[in-house]
């Protein structure tokens, strides 16, 4: 039977495991380096004479020393390279910070926590040691331009590089818009659009600098697109199509630089944000609930595919897009 798997396999792999079938019990599978696919000649190891042959896992090859599968989805791989997540303190865009990690990356967490939630620290260990990617935490404040130009300049030049930006750092201000007071709206727009702006814009500046290719994840929200039941945000909903818009702009200008620009709009997420949220309007959870197709919230974990996606080189040709994963809330 030919799977969907088999079919994507490399030809030599293919190959090897077809004639497998009627190779001795000892035979060994080339192996193949992780990087260039080098092959080298199999240890060679005598047949077991205490093994019962005549049963199938006798005969298999053993390939478990030296075999080692060819490099699957390369593209998806980040070692090497370095990112910054701005709001990764905890959350959606600790969740992502974990998940470009874990793909090999070395990532910068800034927030303006004065340490990040302990769920940083488990994921930092955890990775040192699986993974070989690294987590690091800085503090500062998006909303200071010149601290976070800084704070990028530095942090391409102790890496020589920059690859990527997810803009994940923000707020949210329930109020009815009458209640709004001009501070309330300079804050919540200071920090989910011009913060954005600094920081998306820091980063493209390293990418000019080095002279390298890079991809910005600039973190909206479905408030973007719609006004959501259940929760009386104009401001917010406002910042978020703002942060739309400034993700295709951006696009448009730095595309055939090798700058890729894309913003993300997720549905509800369990986040401490939306907790705030809860604390204040009981009865949002339901409605939300309901007005979801997989009637639930999402949890930050169901992002990683997206931030992974969207800042490795899988999504090479998207720009100017907006990801919109809501569970179907706005399908309907
Ligand atoms: N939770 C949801 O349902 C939801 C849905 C759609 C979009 N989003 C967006 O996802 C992003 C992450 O939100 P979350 O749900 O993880 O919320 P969160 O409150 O858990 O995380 C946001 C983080 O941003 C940081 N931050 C806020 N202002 C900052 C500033 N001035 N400088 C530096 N850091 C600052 C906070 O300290 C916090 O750690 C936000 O942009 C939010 O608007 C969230």
């Amino acid at each position: 039977m030919r799977t969907a798997l088999s079919r994507s396999l490399p030809t030599l792999w293919r190959s090897s495991l077809s004639s497998a079938r009627s190779a001795p019990a000892w035979i060994h599978f080339p192996y193949i380096s992780k990087h260039s696919h080098a092959t080298a000649p199999p240890p060679s190891k005598p047949p077991n004479p205490h093994q019962d042959t005549n049963h199938i896992q006798a005969r298999r090859p053993d390939i478990s020393e030296t075999y080692q599968p060819p490099h699957r989805f390369r593209e998806f791989d980040l070692e090497d390279r370095v990112y910054v997540i701005t709001g990764g303190g905890r959350g959606l865009g600790l969740a992502m910070a974990e998940a470009l990690m874990e793909a090999g990356a070395k990532v910068y967490c800034l927030d303006r926590l004065e340490s990040p939630h302990p769920d940083f620290h488990a994921a930092k260990e955890h990775a040192q040691h699986k993974y070989g990617g690294s987590l690091h935490y800085r503090r500062i404040d998006i909303r200071d331009s010149p601290a976070v130009n800084n704070l990028f300049t530095k942090i391409a030049s102790e890496n020589g590089r920059l690859d990527g930006l997810i803009a994940a750092a923000g707020i949210n201000h329930i109020q009815s818009a009458l209640e709004h007071t001009p501070e309330n709206l300079h804050e919540i727009m200071d920090i989910n659009y011009n913060g954005v702006f600094y920081s998306a814009t820091a980063a493209a500046r390293q990418m000019f600098n080095y002279n390298q290719k890079g991809s910005i994840l600039l973190i909206a929200s479905m408030s973007g697109l719609i006004a959501n039941k259940g929760m009386t945000s104009p401001v917010y909903n406002s910042s978020k199509a703002a942060v739309i818009q400034l993700a295709r702009s951006l696009a448009m200008e730095w595309g055939r630089y090798g700058i890729r620009v894309n913003s993300l709009c997720p549905g509800h997420i369990v986040t401490p944000m939306a907790e705030q949220v809860f604390q204040k309007e009981p009865a949002s959870r339901a409605v939300w609930e309901s007005e979801n197709m997989l009637g639930r919230l999402a949890t930050p974990e169901e992002f990683r595919g997206a931030a992974l996606f969207a800042l490795s080189d899988a999504s090479s040709f998207m720009t100017g897009s907006t990801m919109l994963i809501d569970g179907g809330h706005t399908a309907w």
